[in-house]
């Protein structure tokens, strides 16, 4: 599978998402993701299935480094110190000894930045996360985070879909080579219907939702969709299999509107966007 490097990490294109899996469904999911030719995967501390995706990875078989696996800290974990614990509580729950990217969930604005942005570091430089990286940071905090870190920001995981212009953040990330991860990047649902996405798959004979994703792919985005069925699976991977014009992808861009974010923050962020 095609991978986008960063800072030398090896990100696959596309991933799972197993957000609001849980269980021996979540088990389930991974293990066959994982045999379909999924070779990345997301989840976070606050899913509350690092047991589950641990254990689908295992039960697959599949080699573990032959896997990009991601997990996140909580807002309310970033102190230092409690980051460390909570760190090696997901460690514990995966059964793994080091994740390959570990990320800051979302900032929190009682914390500061420093505090937590050094955490991350020493987790990297104690072996814990092979890679570390942030999520839903807007522009300042991209800039404030880079100059605070004493290793490098592999990567930004944020909202990313055709409805949402995320231009400033994305050029923010890329100036300091971090690579740009989507979620949400089927807008939750909201992609299956859509007209134009509907049209230009057909022409290709794909889905709307290959096509979203492959608009992604094709700007070096990755996206970590997520579904429970089985029978999606493939359909999310197959949108690796075909190339839109430059003409497709335009009209795809003028998809863009206001409104359009889906996730809000836990908290208010401490910046605005
Ligand atoms: N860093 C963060 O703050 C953050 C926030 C949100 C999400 N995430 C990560 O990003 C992942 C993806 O985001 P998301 O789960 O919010 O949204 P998403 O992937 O955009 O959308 C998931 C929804 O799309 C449906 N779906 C999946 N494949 C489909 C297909 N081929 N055709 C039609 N519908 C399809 C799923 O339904 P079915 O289950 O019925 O298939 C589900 O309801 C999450 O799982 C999580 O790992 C991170």
């Amino acid at each position: 599978m095609q991978v986008i490097q960063s800072h030398g990490a090896r990100i696959p294109i596309v991933g799972f998402g197993t957000m609001t899996l849980k269980e021996d469904a979540c088990i389930d999911m991974v293990e066959v993701a994982l045999h379909l030719g999924y070779r990345h995967l997301d989840t976070a501390q606050n899913y509350g299935n690092e047991r589950e995706v641990g254990a689908g990875l295992r039960r697959s078989g599949i080699r573990r480094e032959d896997v990009f696996l991601t997990t996140k800290v909580w807002f309310n974990r970033l102190a230092a110190g409690d980051f460390e614990k909570s760190v090696d509580e997901s460690l514990a729950r995966l059964e793994l000894p080091w994740v390959d990217l570990l990320l800051i969930h979302w900032p929190n604005a009682q914390i500061p930045l420093a505090e937590s942005i050094g955490a991350l570091c020493k987790v990297k430089r104690a072996g814990l996360a092979k890679h570390i990286g942030v999520a839903n940071f807007n522009v300042a905090m991209i800039e404030e985070a880079n100059k605070l870190a004493s290793e490098p920001l592999a990567c930004l995981q944020i909202e990313v879909h055709p409805y949402l212009d995320q231009t400033k953040v994305i050029a923010a990330a890329r100036k300091h080579g971090m690579a740009v991860v989507a979620y949400c990047p089927l807008a939750r649902g909201k992609v299956p219907a859509d007209e134009v996405l509907t049209r230009i798959g057909r022409a290709h004979g794909k889905t709307p939702a290959q096509v979203a994703l492959r608009y992604l792919e094709q700007q070096d985005i990755i996206p970590i969709p997520r579904t429970s069925k089985r029978e999606r699976l493939p359909e999310n991977l197959g949108s690796l299999e075909f190339t839109m014009s430059a003409a497709e992808m335009a009209e795809i861009d003028k998809l863009k509107r206001p409104g359009a974010r889906i996730v809000s923050p836990p908290q208010a962020p401490k910046w605005d966007d």
